[in-house]
């Protein structure tokens, strides 16, 4: 299994890139490569970021979630925009995408405008920890996996209850193990990706989700497929090939393939070992009893 160059990362807070104006390409130092965490990355390289699940999952959320021209949806940790896109072309839905990352949200911004939906999409930086958006604003607020990645979980959670209208829905789609990951598995992915997960599993989400003001409408669950280590390596050939990315000094661009085919072999190997839930919530008055004759589909 490839090891991420664990001699280089020394600590699994963000880098200083995490939170900078976009990049210079010229100035990109291998070192300054060499360190990047995979979300920045994908800024860099302008990966077409997806939730847990991808087109299927964004489009059964599109549907559970009853979007309209009339809704409006807070993305959380949006990355290079994606969902957001998707779900304003297929629903006509106005959506806020908030990041930490301005290099990602610069990249959505322009995906918007190309797919001609850039009236219906804007981007921000904002943390979720920290919303900037007075009570009561969304919708529905779309979280994708992005909880996991955020150390105040419980803080985030409260943000997004605060956010969301009354019956304002919550969709999420968190990742867990279905395998037991080896210790340098897990270690592996914390450096790729700078933070310091602990394994989780499903119930652990479930538990975590299952609180005030929320209850849970509904709950799919999902293993991802295997997938043979060539697919990947030509998927990331494909990507490191884009126009931008050629006027990186030589070294620059060398540092970057090995990185990137790294850290995407990484996940191939973690993803093997994983699965997601799309979960629907809803953010309830605390007039309604809980579900008490619950069932599960035979
Ligand atoms: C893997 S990516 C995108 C995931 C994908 N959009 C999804 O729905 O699962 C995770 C993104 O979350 C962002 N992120 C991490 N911590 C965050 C925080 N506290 N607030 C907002 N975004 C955050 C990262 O910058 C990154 O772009």
């Amino acid at each position: 299994m490839h090891s991420v160059n664990p001699k280089k990362i020394t600590s699994l807070e963000p880098s200083s890139n995490d939170t900078t104006s976009p990049l210079d390409l010229y100035a990109l130092s291998p070192e300054t490569i060499g360190i990047m965490s995979y979300n920045e990355l994908i800024g860099l390289v302008r990966e077409t970021n997806r939730p847990p699940g991808g087109s299927n999952a964004i489009m059964e959320i599109a549907h559970q979630c009853f979007l309209n021209p009339s809704k409006t949806v807070l993305e959380i940790g949006t990355s290079t925009g994606i969902t957001a896109i998707e779900l304003a072309q297929l629903t006509g839905c106005k959506v806020v995408g908030i990041d930490i990352n301005e290099n990602s949200l610069a990249e959505a911004q322009e995906r918007a405008n190309r797919k001609k939906v850039g009236h219906l999409c804007t981007f921000q930086k904002d943390d979720a920890t920290a919303l900037s958006f007075p009570d009561e604003s969304f919708d529905v607020v779309f979280c994708g996996n992005v909880t996991s990645l955020v150390s105040n979980r419980d803080k985030a959670l409260a943000e997004y209850a605060r956010v969301l209208k009354p019956g304002g829905l919550l969709a999420a789609i968190p990742m867990y193990y279905i395998k037991e990951p080896s210790d340098q598995l897990v270690d592996d992915v914390r450096k790729a990706i700078r933070v310091n997960i602990t394994p989780q599993y499903r119930q652990d989400w479930e538990v975590f989700f299952k609180i005030s003001p929320f209850v849970t409408l509904s709950q799919s669950n999902f293993c991802f497929d295997e997938l043979p280590a060539a697919t990947v390596d030509a998927f990331c050939k494909t990507i490191l090939e884009r126009p931008h990315l050629q006027s990186l000094p030589v070294h620059s661009r060398e540092a970057l393939n090995k990185i990137y085919t790294q850290y995407m072999q990484l996940f191939r190997i973690n993803l093997a070992h994983m699965g997601f839930s799309t979960l629907i919530l809803r953010k309830e008055s605390a007039d309604i009893d809980a579900e008490l004759f619950t069932s599960t589909k035979i």
